[in-house]
């Protein structure tokens, strides 16, 4: 248990970026019920409640108890595994959650068992209100303690729960998640649906990247694709379409966990298209689990380079700018030099390239994504 389970990043389903503290039993089961219906033949599989299902206070023997959003825990696990689907469950190492709901401060244990016991199979365990429990300014080994506590916890249940910790990339996370026991760790803030947001925390993840693995992954936080609002506001994205593609393929060239971040009942086909691309998936769940790196890095466009285990490479050449770019590139050059085939992976099919340059021409805060075969 623990050390052979995420061996490739998490597919699934986030409630917080749609829903926020708003989220209910009602809007899981809606997610959980479009998850089997249109993504879970793509790989799809968690469906994973963030913080708002706690109630304020514990029970008289200290379990953690649901809020009356969610009536019965079991039924609703119950639910999403009969769909064939795992689901996943939240919570703060500190006293209350950032949301200001029970934490597992102190009942590390006992939550773990409540957690196993009510069938859950992810559990993703944030910061807030830690910080009052610990000395300011926290050293490395009071960085990692909380997620080692609840590390041990759930090594204790009969269950495999994927654990996801949620402290922001603090201390350099990347370079000790793994061996404190955690299948992902954040590696930054909250994401906003926006141009600056996302793009500021996808082409920063360079000095994380060569710590992602089978089992143990960077999260660049959620996907902030379709209908989002953190909350009742609801809204499609602020990125443009291109800059949706950029989002999945670099996520996907990072190895990063791809949790959906949106309103479920409600997904529109260009979501749905960036969803279901098999070959796009294929990149970010290859068994080797590396994280992309980029080789090219100018002012206006940086290419991104991941090995993928059967001998090719996958690239993304980015446009960072707001301007159409034609970049051609070397074939005997650092990049393209022992591949022969370029497949355009969102078209899934081959690019006819002649002569000694390939040729990309690439939208504003777009990409092109190709995998380059022998
Ligand atoms: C902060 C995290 O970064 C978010 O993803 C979300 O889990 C909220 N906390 C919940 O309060």
């Amino acid at each position: 248990i623990g050390d052979k389970i995420g061996l490739t990043p998490a597919l699934g389903w986030n409630s917080w970026n749609a829903w926020g503290l708003s989220v209910n039993e009602d809007k899981v089961k809606i997610s959980a019920k479009a998850m089997a219906d249109k993504l879970s033949a793509y790989g799809w599989n968690y469906v994973n409640i963030d913080d708002g299902w706690e109630a304020e206070n514990r029970a008289a023997d200290g379990a953690i108890v649901s809020n009356s959003k969610f009536p019965d825990m079991k039924r609703l696990t119950d639910y999403v595994h009969s769909l064939g689907l795992h689901t996943g469950i939240y919570s703060s190492p500190g006293p209350r959650t950032c949301g200001g709901f029970l934490g597992s401060w102190q009942h590390e244990d006992q939550d773990a068992k409540t957690y196993a016991d009510w069938g859950f199979d992810y559990l993703k365990y944030d910061w807030c209100s830690y910080s009052e429990v610990t000395p300011p300014n926290p050293d490395l080994a009071a960085l990692k303690k909380p997620y080692q506590l609840m590390r041990s916890s759930l090594n204790k249940v009969n269950r495999d729960i994927m654990f996801s910790f949620c402290q922001y990339g603090w201390g350099d996370v990347w370079k000790w998640g793994a061996e404190t026991g955690g299948n992902s760790w954040r590696t930054t803030g909250d994401i906003e649906d926006t141009w600056r947001s996302m793009s500021d925390i996808g082409f920063r993840q360079d000095a994380a990247s060569p710590y992602a693995g089978p089992g143990h992954f960077n999260d660049p936080d959620m996907l902030v694709v379709g209908k989002v609002g953190w909350g009742p506001s609801l809204h499609n994205t602020r990125l443009s379409f291109d800059e949706q593609y950029t989002h999945i393929s670099l996520w996907s060239l990072l190895s990063a966990p791809l949790l959906i971040g949106c309103d479920m009942g409600h997904l529109d086909r260009f979501t749905l298209s960036l969803l279901t691309n098999d070959e796009v998936l294929a990149i970010d769940q290859d068994a080797l689990g590396k994280g992309a790196m980029p080789q090219v890095k100018k002012d206006g466009y940086q290419i991104w380079v991941k090995e993928l285990k059967d001998g090719s490479k996958a690239i993304g050449i980015f446009n960072l700018s707001d301007k159409y770019q034609t970049i051609d590139l070397d074939k005997t050059g650092d990049v393209l030099k022992g591949f022969t085939k370029y497949r355009d992976v969102w078209q899934q099919k081959f690019i006819v390239s002649t002569g000694k340059t390939f040729t990309a021409k690439v939208a504003p805060h777009g990409v092109l994504l190709v995998k380059l075969e022998k």
